[in-house]
């Protein structure tokens, strides 16, 4: 029988790339995607596996038991890859109950099925969480987040994964649960939703949009190209040990200023615009409450443990980035209509 992995959220950002990445380096393996297709969650992200005989997807909300039961029971998953969630910091502030909803119940509605029904034989069974960085909290201008790091979340977002995370481990230390948990830095690349720094950037350049930064642009992020993270997860998910947490990186920070000022750059030379016109869209504007100053991640583990290292460094994944959202200004414009117009003026023009 063909092993069956499901993961959540796979309609997503990075849980698109996790599905395609297991799809077709794994055929022998059966991949069911469920997720609930939220603003976030979009089918085009996967046309091109619509035809793959390994993969299925299935329109599912994770937050309802019933509905995780009847996956459970009907695909019978030996692994689970969990990358579903509310992922927005700015919206867990004006609407935190959502993320209490999905990231936190919805988790552990994932890990109670996964204990029912894998519990008289907890052999060959993995359940991998996919959390994030901002659960350790902020660092001042120097230091990394290890593994050991204390959980200090601020947002509503991270505190919903915190507690997501917390679970994750209740149910390996009291159930024997095998689980893996890993936490990684800052995402991006093709398919991220342009409500998120370096994509709403590209978008705004594009249209002549002013570009948000809040506070100063001095907050710093630590910036991971979304394939290196799915060929991550891959070694975690095959490799890891039962119980541990791996923090992943790419060891490329960049204040916000600094990133979206190589942004700029590299627009004007993909758009063939005058050199630092982009520039000139900039706008400080009001900071965002609770502003984590800085996240730097320690990846010596995965490193060291199972191996890895990313490919794309900053600047190269910038440019390929840009490329990808320039041969895809459908999909951008699709996304960026409806919802997305109402969200804009509501949180960046203050509008009701
Ligand atoms: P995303 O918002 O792009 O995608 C989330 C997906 O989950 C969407 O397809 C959405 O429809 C789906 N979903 C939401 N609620 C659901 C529910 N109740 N039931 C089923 N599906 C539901 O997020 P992303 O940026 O791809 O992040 C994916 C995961 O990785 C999240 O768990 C996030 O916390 C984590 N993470 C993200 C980053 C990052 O930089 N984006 C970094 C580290 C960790
Ligand atoms: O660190 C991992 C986390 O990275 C993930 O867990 C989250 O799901 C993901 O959204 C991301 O969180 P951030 O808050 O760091 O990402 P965001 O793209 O929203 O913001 C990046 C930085 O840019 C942050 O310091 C806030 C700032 N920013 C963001 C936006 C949207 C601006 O200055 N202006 C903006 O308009």
């Amino acid at each position: 029988m063909m092993k069956t992995i499901l993961i959540t959220g796979g309609a997503g950002f990075i849980g698109s790339h996790v599905v395609r990445h297991f799809v077709k380096k794994y055929p022998q393996y059966r991949i069911v995607n469920v997720d609930v297709l939220t603003y976030a969650g979009n089918l085009e992200n996967l046309k091109d596996l619509e035809h793959e005989s390994n993969y299925y997807f299935i329109k599912g909300d994770i937050s309802k038991i019933q509905e995780v039961e009847n996956i459970f029971s009907y695909y019978k998953p030996t692994g689970v890859i969990h990358l579903a969630a509310e992922s927005h910091v700015d919206r867990s502030i004006t609407n935190p109950l959502a993320f209490v909803q999905t990231n936190v119940i919805g988790t552990v509605n994932l890990l109670q099925t996964a204990l029912k029904y894998w519990q008289d034989d907890l052999q060959n069974k993995l359940f991998h969480h996919v959390s994030t960085d901002e659960v350790y909290g902020s660092l001042g201008e120097t230091g990394l987040f290890k593994e050991t790091t204390c959980y200090d979340p601020h947002s509503p977002y991270s505190a919903s994964k915190a507690s997501s995370d917390h679970f994750v481990r209740a149910y390996s230390d009291t159930y024997a649960l095998p689980v893996v948990i890993t936490n990684c830095s800052n995402n991006y690349g093709p398919n991220q939703f342009p409500e998120k720094l370096i994509p709403l950037c590209i978008n705004n350049i594009l249209h002549g949009i002013e570009i948000p930064i809040y506070g100063k642009g001095e907050n710093s992020r630590d910036w991971l190209y979304v394939t290196d993270h799915a060929e991550a997860i891959d070694l975690v998910f095959h490799q890891g040990k039962f119980g541990e947490t791996y923090n992943i990186g790419g060891n490329q920070e960049s204040t916000n200023l600094n990133l979206v000022e190589m942004i700029c750059d590299l627009m004007d030379q993909e758009l063939d615009r005058d050199k630092n016109s982009s520039k000139k869209l900039i706008r400080f504007v009001k900071d965002r409450p609770g502003h984590d100053f800085r996240y730097a991640i320690d990846a010596n583990k995965i490193k060291n443990e199972l191996g890895f290292k990313p490919t794309y460094n900053l600047k190269s994944g910038l440019e390929a980035t840009i490329k990808w959202y320039l041969q895809n200004k459908n999909w951008l414009d699709k996304v960026t209509s409806g919802e997305y117009k109402e969200y804009y003026k509501k949180h960046y023009q203050g509008e009701k």
